[in-house]
């Protein structure tokens, strides 16, 4: 073979590893609206700079003829780019290719870029679209995914890992989008389950559709396992560039920083009428966080789940932010099993990689009812309280307005660390709020009472006069501060910029045992 002929086959190669699966299974997934691996990578990645690697691996199977059918890349591509101008390495699942199955060859490639991406410390995205374990290599399948598990784990806390599950997920493949930092998915063409519908019809008797056994709305709103709802390839692709750039490269670096062009020192004097005079009307935190954040750098972080909170990333002054905050425009912004779980997982990760956390408190209590007490609202609790307990990360907290009780113990405080507490003088921080108190110490008087509303209201009133306030708590050093709120923004920027260096540890250990 002349060197010319050498170099024609190289092409050939390459252009085969181009089509996939080729023309026909091309259409079909644009049919179903759903781009192809390399069109995905292209939108994602900054232009030009995508390097495929093993675009020439092929499976090793011997059964069921398909040694016979063998397509360079099998099933997935491969590589690293940039994002944003930073090092990134992904794996897109190629759904034209034996459906983007996981075979052993093809887990190896996944497998190769996740140590890269390790040694190198540089975020791992993602692109799953995959009918699961390659049937005909059977165990061998089930190897591959168990070692990219491993390497799931073994990134976790060390480089960010997003997932966008942008076509089908089902059984075991699920954990692997489960265990990384961030699932996107793709309202109508994704779906995540255990078990499929033909299962659980032969199962349970029951009908259920692709869509509302595991799409995009019911893991974006219901399990929480999605932390983006997106409705296209396009919206999700964009979606991961925007999240990334809040994010660090690696557990040893800090957020990129962006030049802000929004004041420092801005006040917002609206800020001042945000809270109602009645401590029982609601308001929508999201108020609060866009008029103090630099001007819209709020990226919602599920947004559809768990809505008694919210959390995103932010920034100030440029610098990234972590921000849980009680959402009183919904059950009164009461803590709940889920809001637990939700405002534990962004704690965490803003510890794992150096984020600071600003929590804006204005919660009455944990949810109560059986419904919440059975689903164990005491075990989910303790991980949002262990999670602000653990954190190292500067920790800023705005109490708005309720601190109450078990809550007020639970949420970033003094006693957790939290570096600095400033309240509003709307803020009430106690045991309780004053009817249940009242109604708590003065049983017997009022049981007694001629008039006992009469009496309720004025034990009520003096409770509120006495405690209800932030005044107590600011005299035992336990705030900070009392602000008022239009001094929010400059005095969060002031305490970031003080805390920008420090250290905290907690004591050595090979890990905590958070209550699972
Ligand atoms: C090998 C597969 C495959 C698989 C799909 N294909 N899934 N090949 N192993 N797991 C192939 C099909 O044979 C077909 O090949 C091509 O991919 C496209 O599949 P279609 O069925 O034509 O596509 P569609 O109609 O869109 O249906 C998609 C699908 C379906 C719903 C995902 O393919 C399906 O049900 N696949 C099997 C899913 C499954 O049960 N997987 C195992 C799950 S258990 P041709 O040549 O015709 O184009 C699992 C365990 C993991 O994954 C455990 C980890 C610990």
């Amino acid at each position: 073979m002349s060197n010319q002929d050498k170099y024609r086959l190289l092409e050939k190669k390459r252009q085969q590893a181009l089509l996939g699966g080729g023309k026909e299974r091309i259409d079909a997934q644009h049919k179903k609206g759903k781009l192809t691996a390399r069109e995905r990578i292209d939108i994602l990645m900054d232009e030009g700079t995508f390097q495929e690697l093993d675009a020439l691996v092929e499976h090793r199977c011997h059964y069921m003829g398909m040694e016979k059918n063998r397509i360079p890349g099998d099933g997935v591509v491969t590589g690293y780019g940039k994002i944003g101008g930073r090092l990134t390495f992904i794996y897109a699942q190629d759904f034209t290719t034996f459906g983007g199955s996981l075979s052993k060859a093809n887990s190896e490639k996944i497998n190769k870029v996740m140590d890269l991406a390790i040694r190198q410390g540089a975020p791992v995205i993602g692109l799953n679209d995959s009918g699961g374990a390659r049937i005909q290599e059977g165990v061998d399948s089930l190897a591959g995914y168990a070692e990219f598990f491993l390497r799931n784990v073994l990134a976790s806390g060390v480089v960010p890992q997003i997932t966008a599950v942008m076509g089908p997920c089902a059984g075991g493949a699920v954990y692997s989008p489960a265990l990384t930092d961030f699932t996107l998915m793709v309202e109508e063409t994704s779906y995540m389950f255990l078990t499929g519908p033909d299962v659980v019809k032969t199962v349970l008797a029951e009908e259920v559709s692709y869509e509302e056994l595991g799409g995009a709305g019911v893991h974006a709103s219901i399990t929480g396992i999605a932390h983006f709802s997106c409705q296209d390839d396009v919206e999700c692709l964009q979606t991961i560039r925007k999240l990334l750039s809040y994010l660090p490269q690696n557990n040893m670096e800090d957020p990129p920083i962006l030049e802000s062009e929004d004041d420092p020192q801005r006040m917002d004097m609206e800020l001042d009428e945000v809270v109602p005079d009645s401590p029982t009307k609601p308001y929508d935190v999201r108020e609060i966080i866009s008029r103090i954040v630099d001007k819209d750098s709020f990226l919602e972080i599920h947004a559809d789940y768990a809505q008694s909170m919210v959390v995103g990333f932010a920034r100030f002054d440029g610098r990234v932010v972590g921000i849980i905050a009680n959402q009183p425009a919904v059950l009164a912004g009461c803590l709940d099993c889920d809001s637990s779980i939700k405002g534990a997982r962004l704690i965490r990760f803003c510890d794992a990689f150096n984020i600071p956390v600003l929590t804006l408190t204005d919660v009455p209590g944990f949810l109560p009812g059986t419904d919440q007490e059975h689903r164990g609202v005491i075990k989910q609790g303790a991980k949002f309280l262990y999670a602000y307990c653990e954190c190292t990360v500067p920790k800023i907290n705005i109490i708005t307005r309720k601190a109450y009780g078990g809550a007020y113990a639970v949420m970033s405080n003094r006693h957790h660390r939290g570096d600095i507490v400033y309240a509003w003088p709307t803020a009430e921080i106690a045991v309780m709020g004053a009817q249940g108190a009242v109604n708590v110490l003065y049983r017997k008087e009022l049981a007694k009472a001629k008039e006992p509303e009469k009496l309720r209201r004025k034990l009520v009133d003096k409770f509120t006069d006495k405690f209800c306030n932030p005044y107590i708590a600011a005299e035992l050093g336990y705030v900070d501060e009392v602000i008022m709120p239009h001094q929010s923004r400059p005095m969060v920027i002031k305490a970031l910029r003080m805390l920008e260096g420090k250290r905290d540890y907690n004591p050595p250990k090979k890990h905590g045992n958070p209550p699972l």
